[in-house]
């Protein structure tokens, strides 16, 4: 059979100015979006810069906003776009551009490094730890974050705000509900959710969640959860108290 060609409108630039390239490419079944872009690079543009690793979803390297939508390159199939349209891939938005599709995401490392690590409670005097499996259940499913940021990039306080200072954005709010849900840790981060990681900027329209590659449920699950501890800390002085003096 005749092999399809499809089209790519490409940004390639850098920080200072850029513009789109449109490409044409030769596709086959199960094609991603990534191959799209290794096939430019390899027979077109060798100098088009693109970050990848795993190919498998695994990783979180490939982001970039392919017609607009935040994805991960790797996994976004070339065959769900209409036939003959042209694709256009661009790089994130809410990051500094390095070049063509390559941003730089090192603020998200470093609102990473701001936060003070697990800090468990001694075990037991058996050595174990034990913990009850409905607490391990709330926060698994935050362990599946591959730290894409793509739910840095297309959270609107983190796009619009111009609140880096003060706003870590939902990948590391989750982050931090996975720690103060966590049975075993004793650290009390709750202020600092509030003061240096500005949960309060969020309001909940779950633009996060409905680009999680991983279908993790940032809002309800972690982020509502979240401000609803925090809250019910600092109306409730008794509650307030009483996790002061456990420690937690
Ligand atoms: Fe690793 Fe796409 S290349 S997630």
């Amino acid at each position: 059979s005749k092999a399809k060609a499809a089209k790519l409108r490409v940004f390639r630039g850098t920080a200072a100015g850029g513009d789109f390239q449109n490409y044409e490419v030769e596709t086959y079944p199960g094609m991603v979006v990534l191959d799209a872009i290794h096939d430019i690079q390899a027979k077109q543009s060798p100098d088009l810069a693109v970050r990848w690793n795993c190919k498998a979803g695994r990783c979180g390297s490939c982001s970039a906003e392919v017609n607009g939508k935040p994805r991960l390159m790797c996994m976004t199939r070339m065959s769900a776009y209409p036939e003959g349209e042209p694709i256009t891939v661009t790089p994130m938005r809410a990051f500094p551009i390095i070049k063509d599709l390559v941003t730089d995401v090192s603020w998200n490392f470093e609102m990473a490094k701001k936060i003070p690590p697990f800090k468990p409670r001694p075990r037991d005097a058996d050595g174990n730890w034990r913990m009850q499996q409905i607490d391990i259940d709330r926060i698994q499913e935050f362990r599946k974050c591959i730290e894409c940021f793509l739910c840095q990039n297309v959270c609107h306080v983190v796009r619009d705000h111009q609140k880096k200072e003060v706003f870590s954005g939902p990948r590391f709010l989750i982050h931090l509900a996975t720690l103060d849900m966590h049975p075993l840790d004793t650290l009390d981060r709750r202020e600092m959710v509030k003061r240096d990681f500005g949960v309060g900027f969020c309001n909940i329209t779950k633009c996060c969640t409905e680009v999680c590659p991983e279908h993790i449920t940032i809002t309800d699950n972690g982020i509502i959860p979240l401000k609803e501890r925090i809250a019910d800390d600092h109306y409730d002085p008794v509650r307030w108290l009483l996790r002061k003096v456990a420690g937690k």
